[in-house]
């Protein structure tokens, strides 16, 4: 089958490769994906910036597609089932935080970069009916890592103000879907004008261009601030989020892709009696929470685009470039 791996040996270091179809193991299904979608940890993954990094690792945490076969043990009922596929492993019992033994689908166990991938049974859910396969393969990670950070950690409420950073980000336009459709009153930021136009099409109240000089004091003009803000940016926009947020908020944070901040407001945290929180992918229960949220509310991912599998390294320079609104998603 082909697959996209991880090597060291190209200056792309990553390159589609025929490897051998999998078989699945006592408790797993065989999987043939129809689609799979890109997240920023591929792109990490990719440069280098991933800890546990392992060449030769079929990259790919998203993924949709038929259930072909299966080992031992697995109830009949899966097979020709559409499905998609909880990227968590091993999570384990404590809601609070995965165990010491979680990682996630796609390194360093092969993910969903290749014809088939084979998983846990326990790992599946059926598709969403009103989702295609391209915009079922863009829920999984993105869907789970903004839905513990919307509702367990923000606990956002009806008509409470919102602020979700950087909105073309995968994980970023799900959450400003989620805290939409819990009827939270939502703003955004973006780095581009076209992708905050994109989002006011999807409920949003309103947004600010991230990289103007006085966006922070536009925004709590037009606010008053926000009782949670969403973040992946992280780096110095943790001080501004600061002054953005309302006496008791919340600032979650679930990346930190700018990198990290030089000094942080103490004072300002303390007098505002704000909390900083961390929220990283989610629990397994949240995962089905997500799905159920999803398939009530009718929600779709937004998708920047679909192309051919052949063309994967395409959507990781574009990921690199930070061009995309919402999901690369690419099929077989
Ligand atoms: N902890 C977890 O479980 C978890 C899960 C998923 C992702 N992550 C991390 O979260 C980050 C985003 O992941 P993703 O897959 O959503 O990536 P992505 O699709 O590549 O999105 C990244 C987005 O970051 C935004 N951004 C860049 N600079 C910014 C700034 N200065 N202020 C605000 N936003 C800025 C951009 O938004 P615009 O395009 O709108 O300008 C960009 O689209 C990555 O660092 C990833 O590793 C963590």
């Amino acid at each position: 089958m082909k697959a996209l791996l991880l090597v060291d040996e190209s200056q792309d270091k990553i390159a589609i490769r025929e490897i051998e179809k999998p078989n699945p193991a006592s408790g797993e299904v065989l999987i043939q994906l129809k689609a799979a979608a890109l997240n920023h940890r591929d792109q990490w993954c990719r440069i280098g910036l991933y800890p546990g990094i392992e060449y030769g690792t079929v990259l790919g945490s998203d993924g949709a597609g038929v259930v072909v076969a299966k080992g031992e043990g697995v109830d009949d009922y899966w097979l020709g089932k559409e499905v998609i596929i909880n990227p968590n492993i091993n999570w384990g019992d404590n809601e609070a935080a995965q165990s010491v033994e979680y990682h996630i689908l796609g390194m360093p166990s092969n993910g969903t970069f290749a014809e088939f991938v084979s998983v846990a049974a326990d790992r599946l859910m059926e598709k969403p009916s009103h989702l295609n396969f391209s915009e079922a393969a863009a829920l999984p990670l993105g869907g789970l890592t903004a839905f513990r950070a919307i509702f367990t950690k923000a606990q956002i409420q009806e008509k409470q103000k919102i602020l979700v950073t950087g909105i073309g980000g995968g994980v970023a336009q799900f959450a400003f879907q989620f805290a939409v459709a819990a009827g939270a009153e939502v703003f955004v930021t973006s780095g581009s004008d076209n992708k905050l136009q994109t989002a006011r099409k999807h409920g949003v109240s309103g947004g600010f261009i991230y990289k103007d000089e006085f966006w922070v004091k536009t925004a709590f003009n037009e606010t008053g601030g926000f009782d949670a803000i969403i973040d992946s940016a992280g780096g110095s926009s943790m001080n501004d989020y600061l002054k953005l947020i309302r006496p008791g908020g919340r600032l979650v944070h679930y990346g930190s892709t700018t990198g990290l901040p030089k000094s942080l407001d103490m004072f300002r945290l303390f007098w505002c009696q704000a909390s900083i929180h961390g929220s990283t992918m989610g629990s397994d229960s949240e995962f089905v929470k997500m799905t159920e949220f999803v398939n009530q509310k009718k929600i779709k991912p937004i998708i920047d685009s679909v192309r051919s599998f052949d063309d994967i390294v395409s959507a990781f320079d574009q990921m690199h470039e930070g061009r995309q609104m919402g999901k690369l998603v690419v099929t077989f």
